[in-house]
């Protein structure tokens, strides 16, 4: 099952048993640099990335486990912090699972409270996908397809989605997306990621210094629906348009961070979608530590900033390290949360003659390449 080219190439390798019986298979991406991507079908999960520091040691910079089981186990569905996994149909929260749509009230899972969130009970991140493995000019990947049928969690038509991870030579993982439906329906999809770039297991990413070209984002009320005001960032914590550590003001006497545990907000990147052969520069995050860096483009209006603020040590991961309150942040393109109840937003809504696509870039380097 390898296709080696080289150090290069994607390999395939059993990665344990659903409680049905159904296997789980782990790729392995391996580019020219020797950076690796692990990702499972079963969520379409990364379970591992490896990048240099500046002094070139690789280390594992994603939360997650060692072992299918660890995704499996009750401590951890207790917690559903969705490490690494793909978010579907609808990333982010929609108001008491409810909207209406060409006339019809739909009723979703509710999963967090009376709302819902990332897709309800069995969202995307615990389907197993269908996985196909490929190298070629453009890097190391796996396509990643899974039908969700008519009905299911509450969401009209049947979607057919399609994901495809690509781990290119010069350190960029690309996350591309595409879906179809038979009939109108929301789709918001994303990718749950954690990233700590001192090393998963490292306490905190307060330190980390986060830049986001987002000029407004979206306050939200205490079950963190938007209210429907999209706030300029100006003068207010929530301002990252210059390079500002993640914790310098984290603890500030704010409603909006209270609300959130911190940060927990989607930020304004621009109002459309970005073609999908022009990415917007979303974010960068530097670790001063190790040097590495992060950055991030995508074609999705919105940019959910999420500081880890539900992780509280209760599961233990890779490293035998408990992942501690803020051990980990992600931040996840997208549409806005609750869109299918805000006109005002940009619009998830996917037409049967329609195609969705979506591109997100994931680019890792070390401040050492700075000229
Ligand atoms: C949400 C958080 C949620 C976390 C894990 C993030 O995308 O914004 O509110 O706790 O996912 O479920």
């Amino acid at each position: 099952m390898a296709h080696h080219v080289g150090n290069r190439g994607v390999e395939a390798a059993p990665f344990g048993e659903l409680p049905d019986g159904r296997e789980v298979t782990l790729y392995r991406l391996t580019n020219a640099d020797g950076m690796t991507v692990e990702v499972m079908n079963y969520g379409g999960i990364i379970v591992s990335l490896k990048a240099p520091d500046r002094e070139g040691n690789v280390e594992d910079i994603v939360l997650g486990f060692d072992t299918l089981d660890g995704y499996l186990s009750e401590a951890y569905r207790r917690l559903n912090p969705y490490f690494g996994a793909l978010i579907g149909r609808y990333g982010n929260r929609i108001d008491q699972g409810r909207f209406s749509l060409d006339g019809t009230t739909y009723q979703l899972a509710t999963n967090d409270g009376d709302n819902h969130l990332h897709g309800g009970e069995e969202g995307f991140d615990r389907r197993l996908w269908q996985a196909e493995p490929f190298s070629d000019e453009n890097g190391e990947g796996v396509i990643l397809h899974y039908v969700s049928e008519d009905g299911e969690e509450g969401y009209p038509g049947r979607l057919e989605a399609t994901v495809t991870y690509t781990l290119t030579d010069d350190n960029a993982l690309e996350v591309s997306y595409r879906a179809e439906t038979d009939r109108a329906t929301p789709v918001n999809l994303t990718q749950h990621s954690y990233f700590n770039l001192s090393g998963e297991g490292d306490p905190s990413i307060l330190d980390h210094v986060l830049t986001i070209h987002g000029d407004a984002f979206t306050p939200v009320d205490e079950t963190l629906i938007p209210t429907g005001e999209i706030r300029d960032v100006a003068g207010t914590p929530f301002d990252f348009r210059q390079p500002t550590p993640i914790g310098r003001r984290i603890g500030d006497d704010n409603r909006q961070l209270a609300r959130g545990g911190g940060y927990d907000h989607n930020f304004v990147l621009a109002m459309d979608n970005a073609p999908l052969d022009a990415p917007r520069s979303a974010a960068r995050v530097v670790d001063p530590d190790s040097g590495r860096v992060l950055e991030i483009a995508t074609t999705e209006p919105g940019l959910q900033f999420y500081s880890g603020n539900f992780l509280d040590g209760s599961v233990t991961g890779k490293g035998g390290e408990p992942y501690l309150k803020r051990s980990g942040f992600a931040l996840e393109t997208q549409h806005f949360p609750d869109s299918p109840n805000r006109p005002d937003f940009p619009s998830t809504i996917l037409e049967p003659d329609e195609t969705y696509r979506s591109l997100t870039v994931y680019r890792f380097s070390t401040d050492a390449d700075d000229d």
